[in-house]
């Protein structure tokens, strides 16, 4: 029987496992992109029970919809489907990217999106950052029309603190919160998972693998692609890396002694931490999707987890720019 959780209280069912489909088309190895390859890795997903799948609009731009939607031809209702707004690229901005949570965004953005997806709905409609200059209510009122128009099935919030939650629900019912949780990233852990637990939110713990340092497949910085955004990451510059590798080896240590593979733990983990968290790890390969899935299997003992939480902290901040709004 295949594990499943909701995505929020009453909300539809999804596989305990979800798919992030950001790295088909966007920040990660620009040389290995083969839409139709990943629209396959989409359809393995859905044969496996993996249904939730995760896009937004800036991840392109826009091709990453475009993707998503082409894969679910004919496959719709088989998937529960995610996508963002509030991010919109800009290359006279130092990100690439700028905040855009203003209503008229937000309005106009689920129009295109639909369009680029193929569907007349999505089943989560998610903010992708708070706009520091739209009060958060304003922002989440146009959202919520959405759902009263019939285009989303339910709404999301992503990389926001409880207060911001709490604010939000005033407004309109929080579905979910998508943020980073893994091994190396457990900040969410003291406040934001356990607010979402006690009030019937779904956790997305988006970069579950690390951005895939946690399976332990980048050894060295020489292993990133030219020109993937992996390699202006803090935590894979070459010193980072050498110190991080500590993690991994404790990861390592318990996939032998659990005969599952690193991320397989690393999945894991995230899913033991409360009954709200579904992982959306993202990958483009049959194999990686396999295995990934496969996790939704691996449990973690008492001791495992002690094991984990007692890997030294990440060295490296998770983003080049701490503060400001990230990526
Ligand atoms: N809300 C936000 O602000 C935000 C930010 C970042 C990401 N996200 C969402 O979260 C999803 C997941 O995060 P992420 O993709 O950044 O990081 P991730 O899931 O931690 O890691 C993805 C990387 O790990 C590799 N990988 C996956 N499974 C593997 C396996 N079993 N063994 C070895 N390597 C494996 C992938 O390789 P291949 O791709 O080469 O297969 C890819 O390079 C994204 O797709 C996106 O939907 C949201």
């Amino acid at each position: 029987m295949l594990a499943t959780n909701t995505l929020g209280t009453g909300g539809p069912a999804v596989g305990a496992i979800g798919l992030g489909c950001m790295g088909m088309s966007h920040g990660y190895d620009p040389h290995g992109r083969d839409d139709a390859a990943s629209a396959a890795v989409i359809g393995q997903a859905l044969d496996a029970g993996v249904n939730l799948l995760d896009t937004a609009d800036v991840y392109g731009p826009c091709t990453n919809e475009e993707l998503v939607g082409a894969a679910l031809a004919g496959r719709r209702d088989e998937a529960v489907l995610a996508t963002k707004v509030g991010l919109v690229a800009d290359g006279r901005h130092p990100l690439g990217r700028r905040n855009d949570g203003r209503p008229e965004h937000v309005r106009a953005s689920i129009d295109a999106s639909l369009r680029r997806l193929g569907t007349d709905r999505v089943d989560l409609y998610q903010l992708h950052r708070v706009d520091p200059e739209v009060p958060i209510e304003e922002s989440w009122a146009a959202m919520a029309e959405a759902v009263a128009a019939g285009k989303a099935g339910r709404i999301g919030l992503s990389e926001v603190s409880v207060a911001e939650i709490e604010r939000a629900s005033a407004v309109h019912p929080v579905a979910s919160v998508q943020s980073e949780l893994s091994v190396w990233t457990p900040e969410a852990l003291a406040d934001v998972v356990p607010y979402c637990q006690a009030n019937g939110i779904a956790f997305l713990a988006y970069a579950p693998l690390g951005r895939g340092f946690l399976t332990g497949r980048f050894r060295s910085a020489d292993d990133i692609a030219d020109g993937d955004w992996r390699r202006t990451n803090p935590r894979f510059q070459p010193d980072a890396l050498d110190a991080n590798r500590a993690i991994t080896d404790a990861i390592r240590r318990i996939a032998e002694r659990r005969g599952a593979g690193p991320g397989q733990v690393a999945l894991a983990w995230t899913r033991a931490q409360a009954g709200c968290v579904v992982p959306i790890p993202g990958t483009k390969t049959p194999r990686y999707l396999a295995e990934n899935a496969a996790a939704a299997g691996v449990e973690l003992t008492s001791e495992d987890l002690a094991e984990l939480d007692a890997a030294p902290p990440a060295v490296g901040t998770r983003y080049r720019f701490v503060g400001s709004a990230r990526p």
